[in-house]
């Protein structure tokens, strides 16, 4: 699938045209496109109402009007939806091409460099499909997309869109590979290869031997009742200028959660694949960053491991020792999220010393419970970074919405024989126990933990995303986040 984005001077051939217009206004076509009049008074322009028309002349074979609804509801979201059906629609009518033509009363509303970015972004993602592993692969048919834009702002929102849509895209696939395809070595090798994109970035595969000399003992010993050896993964991106501060993003990577000792009922334990879906998203961030400049030197670390029962295992009630010397009671072998976070928070910290650190997490069912799948919830000890993360879940559609974390909660994950618990002693708040608990190893660096659990998949039906599979969500997010952080003085 090629992507192009360009002005509106001219439409060139075409096997589909979609057009996007709010309620109540005849649409405007582009020049020397025609249709019969009966299909353009029919069309109302409802949001998500859709027409098929066969042109009667012109460079597009057949025009899609879709609407966008009414002019005072318009938001970004509803034109990410707009772009992503036409998407849909042009593979379901096997056009090859396809050309989205966008009028400039849309940028009106909503500016047209964020326009451009949705737009951008509802076609990519809205062309997702994992056909990768059947034997014959049911398209795409689609070969070409080409989004036109009336302002040139609007063309430039459009690159970062395309660089967010498919580092989306890059982050989902990795998430719906089967956990036996998509292992914490597959994850340091995906890690790998984006580095090798830019010149601006390298990779560093911190390997078992290496975690033990360095302390590690809590995120080692998730992996121990595994065959497939643990990786910290630490990607490093430098800008082209000189960078004003450190952040650093931290993604739990577990390419099969099994529970451990502590076993998962067997009804949906496949979906336990999705466990990597933080590292996926972190290294997500970094696929976009090959394309886009920001002005701080970002770093990604992902803890990869599996977590299943054997021998070896981790058995409740085992003490464990992480790099800042703390010492874990692990009480249940199925909170083994926060086992290899610690030691990777604990890293940055000690290693890294980041201005800001962001932790992604499918952590807790508890936060599926409090938020469902259409919200990220969102803990920490940083006020102004909370907020700055709900923000841009506002303006990027990856919502985030802010949990407690207080003192308290950081004292009911204190242990008995060690210093700390991986499991609070029953007071509930099960997310926040999860927080609480990370808490312990980020010193006073801002920090925010994201749990995605609920978002990473299972989300409503957006058009661009949803049903069963991946969202890919924390990439949009964060190269949101770092774009407005980036834009601050
Ligand atoms: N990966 C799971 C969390 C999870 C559960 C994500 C369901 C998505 C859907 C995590 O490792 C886990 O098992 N957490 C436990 C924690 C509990 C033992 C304190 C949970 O949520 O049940
Ligand atoms: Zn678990
Ligand atoms: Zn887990």
């Amino acid at each position: 699938m090629k992507f192009f984005t360009k002005d509106q001077k001219a439409l060139s051939r075409t096997d589909l045209l979609a057009v996007f217009g709010p309620e109540g206004k005849a649409q405007k076509l582009p020049a020397g496109v025609k249709i019969p009049p009966l299909a353009r008074e029919a069309f109302r322009g409802e949001f998500r109402e859709t027409r098929l028309t066969d042109s009667v002349g012109g460079p597009a074979a057949r025009v899609l009007q879709i609407g966008l609804g009414k002019r005072e509801l318009l938001t970004l979201e509803r034109v990410r939806r707009a772009a992503a059906i036409a998407v849909k629609k042009a593979e379901r009518v096997r056009a090859a091409s396809v050309a989205l033509w966008i009028d400039a009363g849309v940028d009106k509303a909503c500016g047209a460099f964020e326009v451009g970015q949705a737009a951008a972004e509802g076609a990519l993602l809205g062309s997702y499909s994992f056909q990768e592993l059947k034997r014959e692969s049911k398209g795409p048919f689609l070969k070409k997309i080409t989004l036109q834009l009336a302002d040139r702002s609007g063309i430039k929102g459009a690159r970062v869109g395309t660089s967010t849509g498919e580092a989306n895209l890059f982050a989902r696939r990795l998430q719906d590979m089967p956990g036996n395809l998509m292992r914490p070595r597959d994850m340091a090798k995906a890690a790998r290869a984006i580095a090798a994109k830019s010149q601006r970035m390298t990779a560093k595969i911190i390997d078992e031997k290496a975690m033990a000399q360095l302390g590690m003992g809590s995120l080692l010993s998730v992996s121990k009742g595994s065959g497939e050896p643990a990786y910290l993964i630490h990607l490093t991106y430098k800008p082209k200028l000189k960078a004003r501060e450190r952040v650093c993003f931290v993604g739990k990577g577990l390419t099969f959660d099994a529970g451990g000792i502590s076993i998962k009922p067997s009804a949906k334990m496949d979906e336990m694949k999705y466990d990597m879906s933080g590292g996926a998203a972190v290294l997500g961030v970094f696929q976009a960053l090959v394309r886009l400049d920001v002005p701080f030197e970002v770093h990604g670390l992902v803890p990869t491991s599996e977590n299943l029962p054997d021998g070896n295992a981790n058995k409740p009630g085992d003490l464990v020792k992480a790099l800042n010397g703390l010492t874990i009671e692990v009480l249940n072998t199925d909170a083994e999220g926060r086992l290899i976070l610690c030691d990777a928070l604990a890293y940055a910290v000690k290693k890294i010393k980041p201005d800001v650190m962001v932790d992604l997490a499918t952590l807790t069912g508890a936060v599926v419970a409090a938020l469902g799948h259409e919200l990220t919830g969102c803990m920490g000890n940083d006020s102004a970074l909370s907020d700055a993360l709900v923000a841009a879940g506002e303006r990027s559609g990856e919502l985030v919405w802010p949990l407690p974390l207080l003192e308290v909660h950081k004292d009911h994950v204190k242990g008995a024989v060690g210093d700390l618990r991986n499991i609070n002693s029953g007071q509930g708040a099960g997310s926040t126990a999860g927080a609480a608990f990370l808490s312990h190893f980020v010193g006073d660096v801002p920090w925010a933990h994201l749990d995605i659990a609920g978002s990473a998949w299972g989300a409503d039906d957006r058009d661009y995303q949803g049903g069963p599979l991946g969202t890919g969500v924390g990439v949009r997010l964060l190269v949101d986040f770092l774009q407005q952080r980036g834009t601050r003085r």
